[in-house]
C-alpha cells in the first residue's frame, strides 16, 4: 500500500444538513464521518502522511479534526466549491509528490467505506492495469446517484442524475464516490475538465468519459457490499446511516457472544469492543474508543465514553468518561464517573456517588451520597454516607490522601489538601482539616450537651398533653 496515497474530498458545507458545522463532520454513532473515512484508509493500510483532505467550508474546523487524529495528515484548502473536479485539482502538488503511484479517492460524506473495498478494488486496478477503476454498487432505488454507463463490460462515462437522459435514469448501477487512479492519468484527465453541465460544476466523474476517449482502460468494480455507497446530504440521510451502523455493530457484537436481551434505545459506537458473555441492557449508550471486558453486566440506563472496564463488573444506571473500571466492580444504580477516575477491583459504589479524578483502590466501598474528587484512596475503605472531599478553595483544587483501612464516618467533610494515614476513623459530622496519623480517631465537631428540661419549659403543657 505505501507506494498509494489517498484524497479525501472534506469541502462541503452540507446545505441540505442545515447545520453550522461542516458536513463531514456530522457524526454516526457519534463519531465524525470524516473519522469514519480516515480510520478506513488507515485500516487498510495507507500511510496518514500520504493522506490528503480537501477542507473548503469551515476549514479550521476540518483541519483540526484531522490534525488531533494524527499530525501527519496532509491537508489542502479548496477556496470556492466549484466542484468534485475542481476539489481534486486543489491536491495537484500533493499528487505531483506521489507522482508514479495510484491514488485513492474518497469523499467524506460517505462513511461506510471499508478496508476491504480498498484492498479489493485496488487488486483490480493493479491486476488489469487500470488508468481509473470506480467502485460501483446495484441498488434497488438508484435515487441521485450518479448512473454508470457501461459498453459491454467497460465502463464507458458516468452521468451525473441531473444531466441523464430519461434511459440512463433508469440504469440501477450508480457511482459509489470511490475511486482508484493511476495518478499520471488523473492528472492528464483534471487538465481537461470542463463545467458544461447542469450544475456549472467541474465533475470528477467526467474523467471517465476523457480517459476512455484518449484510449485509457477504465473499469468498475461493482461490489456487493452496497453500504459503502450511502452518503449523507441531508438530516434524513444522516438518521438512515445511523440506523444502518447501528444494525451492523450490534450484529458483529452478537456475533462475538455479547449478550442483548432488547436493542431499545442501545447504540454503540463503531470503535467499541465487548468481550463475550456482557450483558448490554436498554438504553446503553457506548461510545468513543469503550473497551469492556468478559460477563459484565452493564445499563439500564447507562452512557460510557472512552472508559476501559476490565471482567464481571456491574453497571447500573452509571455514566463514565475517560475513566478506568477493573474487574468485579459493581457501581450504581445513579452515578457519574468523570475523567480521570480509575476503580480498581472489588469496589463497590452506591447511588448518587460522584467520583472526578481520582484513583479509589481495591475492595472499598462509597455506597452512598458521597463526592470523591481529586482524591486517591486506599484499599478497604469505607465511607459512610454524605462523605464530601472539598477539593477547591474557590481558587485552586487541592487532593485528598486517604490510606487502606480507613473508615469515613457519615457526614465527614475532608478539606483538601488533607492526609489521612492507614486505618484511620473519622467521627460522623467532622469536618477535617488537618492531617491525621495512621490508627487514630478524628473527631472534628463540637461536644454534644444536654440542657434537661429545656423542652418543656418552652413548650411547657403542649408536650406534656400530647404525652397523655
Ligand atoms: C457525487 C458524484 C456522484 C456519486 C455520489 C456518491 C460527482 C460529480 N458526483 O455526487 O456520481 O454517485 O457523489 O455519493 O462527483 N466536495 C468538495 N468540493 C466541491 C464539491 C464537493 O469538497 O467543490 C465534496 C463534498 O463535501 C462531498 C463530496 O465532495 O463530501 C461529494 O460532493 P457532493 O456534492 O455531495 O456530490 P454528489 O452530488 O453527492
Ligand atoms: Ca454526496
Amino acid at each position: 500500500m505505501a507506494e498509494n496515497c489517498v484524497v479525501i474530498l472534506a469541502g462541503g458545507k452540507g446545505t441540505r444538513m442545515k447545520t453550522e458545522h461542516p458536513k463531514v463532520l456530522c457524526q454516526v454513532l457519534f463519531k465524525p464521518m470524516l473519522s469514519w473515512v480516515l480510520d478506513a484508509c488507515a485500516t487498510a493500510g495507507l500511510p496518514a502522511e500520504r493522506t490528503c483532505v480537501v477542507t473548503g467550508y469551515q476549514k479550521e474546523a476540518v483541519e483540526a479534526l484531522v490534525v488531533s487524529k494524527d499530525p501527519r495528515y496532509q491537508t489542502v484548502f479548496q477556496e470556492q466549491r466549484l466542484g468534485t473536479g475542481h476539489a481534486v485539482m486543489m491536491a495537484e502538488s500533493f499528487l505531483a509528490q506521489n507522482a508514479g503511484g495510484n491514488v485513492l479517492i474518497l469523499y467524506g460524506d460517505a462513511p461506510f467505506i471499508d478496508p476491504q473495498t480498498i484492498r479489493s478494488s485496488l487488486a483490480v486496478h493493479q491486476q488489469n492495469q487500470n488508468a481509473v477503476t470506480v467502485v460501483t454498487a446495484e441498488l434497488k432505488d438508484p435515487a441521485y446517484y450518479g448512473r454508470i454507463v457501461r459498453e459491454g463490460d467497460r465502463l464507458q462515462e458516468i452521468v451525473e442524475y441531473k444531466d441523464a437522459t430519461e434511459a440512463q435514469r433508469q440504469i440501477h448501477e450508480v457511482n459509489s464516490g470511490i475511486y482508484w487512479f493511476r495518478i499520471s492519468a488523473l492528472q492528464k484527465a483534471l487538465a481537461g475538465l470542463n463545467n458544461q453541465n447542469t450544475q456549472n460544476e467541474y465533475y470528477l466523474t467526467d474523467t471517465i468519459r476523457i480517459l476512455r476517449e484518449s484510449g485509457e482502460k477504465t473499469e468498475a468494480y461493482r461490489t456487493e457490499n452496497s453500504r459503502v455507497i450511502l452518503g449523507a446530504n441531508s438530516r434524513t440521510d444522516l438518521l438512515a446511516l445511523n440506523e444502518t451502523a447501528k444494525q451492523q455493530i450490534i450484529s458483529q457484537h452478537l456475533e462475538n457472544g455479547v449478550e442483548f436481551v432488547s436493542l431499545d434505545g442501545v447504540l454503540i459506537g463503531p470503535d467499541v469492543v465487548i468481550g463475550p458473555d456482557t450483558c448490554i441492557l436498554p438504553g446503553t449508550i457506548l461510545r468513543g474508543k469503550t473497551v469492556i471486558g468478559a460477563g459484565c453486566t452493564i445499563g439500564p440506563d447507562s452512557l460510557l465514553e472512552d472508559t476501559i472496564v476490565g471482567d464481571s463488573t456491574i453497571l447500573n444506571s452509571v455514566q463514565a468518561y475517560q475513566s478506568v473500571i477493573h474487574d468485579h466492580v459493581k457501581i450504581g444504580p445513579f452515578c457519574h464517573i468523570r475523567p480521570n477516575s480509575e476503580i480498581k477491583s472489588g469496589v463497590k459504589i452506591g447511588d448518587f456517588v460522584e467520583v472526578k479524578n481520582s484513583v479509589i483502590d481495591e475492595s472499598t466501598a462509597v455506597a452512598h451520597l458521597t463526592y470523591v474528587g481529586d482524591s486517591d484512596v486506599g484499599k478497604r475503605v469505607n465511607f459512610g454516607c454524605g462523605v464530601v472531599t472539598v477539593n477547591y478553595d474557590g481558587l485552586h483544587k487541592h487532593r485528598t490522601q486517604i490510606g487502606d483501612d480507613c473508615f469515613i464516618g457519615c457526614n465527614t467533610n475532608l478539606v483538601a489538601p488533607v492526609t489521612l494515614g492507614n486505618g484511620v476513623y473519622t467521627a460522623a459530622g467532622s469536618t477535617i482539616t488537618d492531617d491525621v496519623p495512621d490508627g487514630a480517631l478524628a473527631i472534628a465537631r463540637s461536644r454534644q450537651e444536654i440542657k434537661e428540661g429545656y423542652a418543656y419549659q418552652k413548650l411547657g403543657d403542649k408536650i406534656r398533653r400530647n404525652k397523655k
